[in-house]
């Protein structure tokens, strides 16, 4: 089995209309059939339809941000999974540190969106990652430890680990301009990567694709991707202007890698 690389856009709440769609074609020609590289993008709920119409024909994934954990009910301003499925979604981001630590979203809240997202067959990355306090006290793998054990839970079956990626992105990271270095992420995808075997069986953690996301610029991708266990990149800033973006794509390598000489 092998380890396709991934690069992912979080637009978070950025971008109107006729921007989300200008970018989701500059990267749907960058990428088009490519199948030696993933790209996935994750625009605002109200401009799935026009990114959807943009990357058709092309390898782009459509992403969401969020999702919440019903199939239906009295949520207002809440979008469930099979919404997203029917409107062409293929990956949706779950536990993102922002739902986390400004929305308040706990594990159990977590676990649960990803398993309505498993269960509806589609793909369900899940965010992970400590906070500079945690890391300081030396907690970051107790932390990934915690956070990943939603997934006890929350993949019931062989195909269901299949449809999971998880992104690490420490907090401090993310928006800060301060990356983690290159040896850094290694280290926690390595751990994440053991814990996996764990909760998951080996054959799965060694095919999960491990991103690293948090102040990814051109300028640090190639060395970040370079890592054994680095298998993809999320990115926010960056990936608001073709200028920054497509750099970050290209840098991701053509040829899947193998996992059986890391897993
Ligand atoms: P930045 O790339 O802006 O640090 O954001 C990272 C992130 O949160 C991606 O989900």
């Amino acid at each position: 089995m092998a380890r396709t690389p991934v690069i992912a856009g979080n637009w978070k709440m950025h971008l109107t209309r006729r921007k989300a769609s200008g970018l989701a074609r500059a990267v749907a020609e960058a990428q088009g059939e490519a199948e030696g590289r993933r790209c996935v993008l994750f625009p605002a709920f109200v401009h799935l339809e026009h990114v959807r119409r943009k990357i058709r024909g092309t390898t782009v994934l459509l992403g969401a941000q969020n999702c919440h954990e019903e199939k239906e009910g009295a949520f207002t301003g809440e979008v469930s999974v099979p919404m997203l499925k029917d409107m062409g979604v293929q990956v949706v981001l779950v536990g993102h540190s922002e739902r986390r630590h400004v929305f308040g979203e706990s594990d159990e809240r977590i676990g649960r969106k990803l398993q309505a997202v498993l269960r509806a067959r589609l793909q369900g990355m899940l965010c992970v990652g400590e906070t500079l306090e945690e890391r300081e006290a030396g907690r970051t793998f107790e932390v990934l430890e915690r956070q990943l054990r939603v997934l006890r839970g929350a993949v019931r079956k062989p195909e269901q680990a299949a449809l999971l990626s998880i992104a690490y992105e420490p907090v401090w990271a993310i928006g800060t301009g301060r990356t983690a270095t290159p040896e850094t992420a290694q280290e926690a995808h390595a751990e994440l990567r053991r814990l996996l075997g764990d909760i998951l069986g080996a054959e799965a953690a060694a095919s999960t694709p491990l991103l690293y996301g948090g102040s990814v610029k051109p300028g640090n991708a190639a060395e970040l991707l370079a890592r054994p266990d680095v298998d993809g990149l999320l990115v926010g800033g960056a990936s608001l202007s073709p200028g920054t973006f497509l750099p970050i794509l290209d840098a991701a390598p053509a040829a899947a890698r193998a996992a059986e000489s890391h897993g």
